[in-house]
Parts: structure tokens; sequence; C-alpha cells
């Protein structure tokens, strides 16, 4: 089993390739969600501490009939949930050879042609937002990584020593950049919370006043963060308005774009994003929309250099001979990891082998189907928006006419319970958002596999699951 012959990895393969076959083929006959329990879970899994070993095809089936099915389908068309990736199989096909492979990507010398790839497609990357040439970064393990190393670039900027640092970014913004504040010693109490607009994105008036006030105070603003889709509602902020702020009070300006940047890559999209080629640096999540297995963020900084002096680090174990400059490229001046998989790989091969049009096919048709869903919704008497819909996220509520008379508390309570049930039935499943104090069924629509037809049954299984299950109202 340690090192397994040819024929023994031939045999392996082959049933996986062949489960990997079965499963994407069924994926539509699944329930998205199977309701289970952790005991139900661990009966299927042996608990003894394995001295011996087992042999490959017990494994599989642990796998098969343990694992997957009391897994959330993720791959599923009607996987509406968080800011889920359905995965893809040349995805899945690269984290098979970069496991292989084994790289580890911490300097070029270490990995000259990974490191060499992982800068190429880096740099296209860079070229897909519009980034000048000099624009640099890396892949880490998520957005949440990519936000807290941009962060730490930026604190570079201003004299820091003294604490009394100020981040602003509007209330709709991801937790992340909250939890990077803690990581990096600045503190949640210093991310300011800008007040939104009725498209839930930043106000830039509330954003100057509460920089002016800050300055009143004696606090150190240092950097702005505008969201390219918010988590909640997918709004996308007043990007150029907020790089001029940026300019005027002399902040670092970050955009987290995990969620909603490649939306870049829709034409009919690409307006909302005018002014993020002008940010300090960036997050995005390829696991998010390039529809990639995690784990693969990305950070890009305008400026590398910043970043460098924000992580670079030189030990005696670590210390390089004679390298020239393209050659004595090192991973870790520019993030906070050192031991790295070969992430690059997979953002790679899907590039190259999907290519660009078809990705922005795909994209324009997940915008497509959250615009149905809003106008279906707009169009019917039992449902109503909650938000409009700006890329591919979409939240409102069912508000059957048994309900339409009740307190707003009483209707939030029904759908509440209409989610839960929902994600029980199995058919679709969604997640929630609070706007405005109010609670929402939210969707969000990342999957190339979802089509207009799949928005349909999305409402008739609410309609369904909120009668069938007698959801009181
Ligand atoms: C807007 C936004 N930022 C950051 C993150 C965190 O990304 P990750 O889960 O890859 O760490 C998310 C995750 O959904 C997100 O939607």
């Amino acid at each position: 089993m340690l090192d397994p012959s040819a024929d023994e990895i031939r045999n392996w393969g082959n049933s996986v390739i062949q489960f990997m076959i079965d499963y994407l083929g069924g994926l539509r006959d699944r329930p998205v969600y199977r309701h289970t329990s952790s005991r139900e879970i661990r009966s299927g899994l042996d608990s003894k501490l394995p001295i011996k070993g087992t042999d490959f095809d017990s494994l599989l089936k642990v796998f098969r009939e343990t694992i997957v099915p009391f897994s959330r389908q993720n791959a599923h068309p009607r996987m509406f949930g968080y800011v889920q990736s359905p995965g893809t199989p040349i995805g899945a096909f690269a984290d098979l050879l970069a496991s292989t492979l084994n790289a580890n990507l911490t300097i070029w010398r270490s990995a000259p042609a990974p490191v060499e790839l992982e800068r190429l497609t880096i740099d296209w990357v860079r070229q897909i937002l519009g980034f000048p040439a000099e624009a640099g970064g890396l892949f880490v393990s998520g957005g949440s990584m990519a936000n807290l190393a941009a962060l730490a670039a930026a604190r570079q900027t201003k004299e820091h020593s003294l604490g009394r640092l100020r981040i602003y970014a509007s209330s709709a913004t991801h937790f992340s950049i909250i939890k990077a504040a803690v990581v990096l010693g600045i503190g949640r109490e210093n991310v300011q919370y800008v007040a939104l607009d009725e498209c839930f994105k930043m106000r830039v008036d509330d954003l100057v006043a509460k920089i002016n006030a800050d300055l009143e105070a004696g606090y150190v603003p240092f950097c702005v963060v505008g969201n390219a889709g918010t988590v909640d509602t997918g709004a996308v902020d007043p990007l150029a308005e907020i790089r001029e702020i940026a300019n005027h009070f002399q902040l670092w300006m970050h955009v987290d774009g995990s969620y909603g940047a490649f939306a870049i890559l829709a034409e009919s999209a690409i307006k909302l994003f005018a002014g993020m080629e002008l940010a300090d640096s960036i997050a995005l999540d390829p696991h998010k929309w390039l529809y990639l297995p995690v784990d693969v963020g990305c950070v890009i900084y305008r400026d590398p250099e910043i970043a460098c002096a924000a992580f670079a680090y030189e030990a005696e174990y670590t210390r390089m001979f004679g390298e020239e400059a393209d050659e004595a490229f090192v991973c870790w001046d520019y993030g906070p990891e050192l031991s790295r998989r070969f992430r690059a790989l997979k953002v790679w091969m899907l590039l190259k082998g999907v290519g660009l049009d078809r990705l922005s096919q795909a994209i324009e048709s997940n915008l497509a189907c959250a615009h149905h869903l809003e106008s279906m919704v707009r169009g019917s008497d039992d449902f109503e928006m909650v938000a409009p819909v700006e890329l591919s996220i979409f939240c409102f509520r069912h508000v059957p006419a048994q309900l339409r008379n009740q307190s707003p508390k009483a209707i939030d309570a029904f759908n509440e319970r209409l989610l839960v049930a929902l994600q029980r039935d199995g058919s679709s499943y969604l997640s929630n958002a609070t706007l405005d104090g109010r609670f929402a069924l939210r969707g969000c629509v990342l999957n190339y596999r979802t089509t207009l037809r799949d928005m349909e049954i999305l409402l008739d299984d609410l309609r369904r699951v909120a009668k069938s299950s007698r959801i009181p109202a």
C-alpha cells in the first residue's frame, strides 16, 4: 500500500475514474443534501486505530457508501448555498497530478517549473483584472488568506508601531477582513463599518465622514476595503469613487473580489468593476467563480515590493547562493506560507484547457440564471425580492397568500422554517442572509451546470415544501 506496484496503481486509478464517471453522471438524481447525524456517519466508519492496513477497494467502498452520500453535493446544479464552487474534472485531475509530483513551492530553486507556471498564471490573472505589468502575487489557500496577506502589506504603508490604525469597509464586508484585522493585531474594533445605500453598496459620503472623524480623534486611517461582490447580496461597491477617496486621504485600497471579481470575464458585468484595476491589492478566489475545487485563492499586489517588506524573512537554513534575479524568486516573501502545494497547476490547466471564451459564457449564464429568478419572483404574487440582483446572488422571501397580512416577524420565522425544510427535502439548497434586520432566503449561482429551468424548479420546490411540510404560517 505504501509503495504500490504499477498494476495496483492502474487498478486503483481505474476504480477511482469509474467512480468519478458514475458520480458526475448521476449528479442530478442525487439529493443536494441528506439530513443525517454524527452518530449515523460514525456507524459507517471503523473507529479502531488501524494497526494493520486495509486494501484499496475497502477504502473506496467507505468513500462511496459513507462519505459521498453524507456529504453536501456541491457539484449539484441546484446547490445555491453560500459561495460554493462545483469543482471541475480538469481541476480534480490537476490536483491528482500536483500531489503526484508533490512540488513544494517555497522558492524557485525548490520547484523551478511549478514556480514558473505559478508566475505565468498569476500574470494571466493580472491581465484578466487589468492590473499593470509590474503587479504580482501568489496563490494562497482561499479568499481569507488573500485578504490577510493584502492587509499585512497595506499596514506597511503607515507608521504602525503606535497602534490606532483604522480600516474602513462596508457593513456587508465578509468576516475574513475582520479576522485579518484581529490576526494582524489591528483589532476588530479598528474596522470601521461604513453604511450601505439602498442597493447594499458602500456609501462614500459615510466613508469620508468616518475617515474625517477618525483623523480628528487622532486615529491613523490606512486602508479602505471595497467589495467586488458582497457575500450576502453580491453588491459591487463604487470602486472608482473609493479609489478617489483613498487617493485623497492617502489610504491603501484593497478590493475583496473573492466572490465576484472573476465576473469581469462576463461582457455584461464589466462596467460594474470600473476602478477595480486601480486597487493596491485584490483578493480573489479561483475556487469560487473559476469553478475550481478548493483550495485556491489568490492575492495580487499592485506593488509586490510592499508585500515583500511585510513578509520577507531571511534565515540561515533558507539562504540562497549565486542565483540570477529570475531564478531567485522567493515565494514566502509575498505571503504568510512557507510550504505551499502546487495550486497553480489547476488554475493553469483550467485557463489553458477551457479558455476565457468558455469561462465567460459560463459566468454569463450564471448571471442570467440569477436574473431569471429575479424576474420570476417579481412577476409572482407569492415571492418577493429583498435585494436587487447585481451578479449571481439572489435574496428573496416566500410570502404565500395566508401570510400576507402577518407581521414581518411572522414572515421571517416562516421563511426560516422553510429554509430548513428545503435543505432537508434535498431537491434544492439555499442559505440565508439578514438584510435590514429581516431574514432572507439567499442563493448564489456558481455552477456551469445550472440552467434557467433549475431556477424554476427552485421556486416550485419552495412552494411544494411550504405546502407539504405544513409549515405553520
Ligand atoms: C466576499 C468574500 N470574501 C472572502 C471570503 C472568504 O473566502 P474563503 O472561504 O476562500 O477563505 C468569501 C467566502 O465566501 C467571500 O464571499
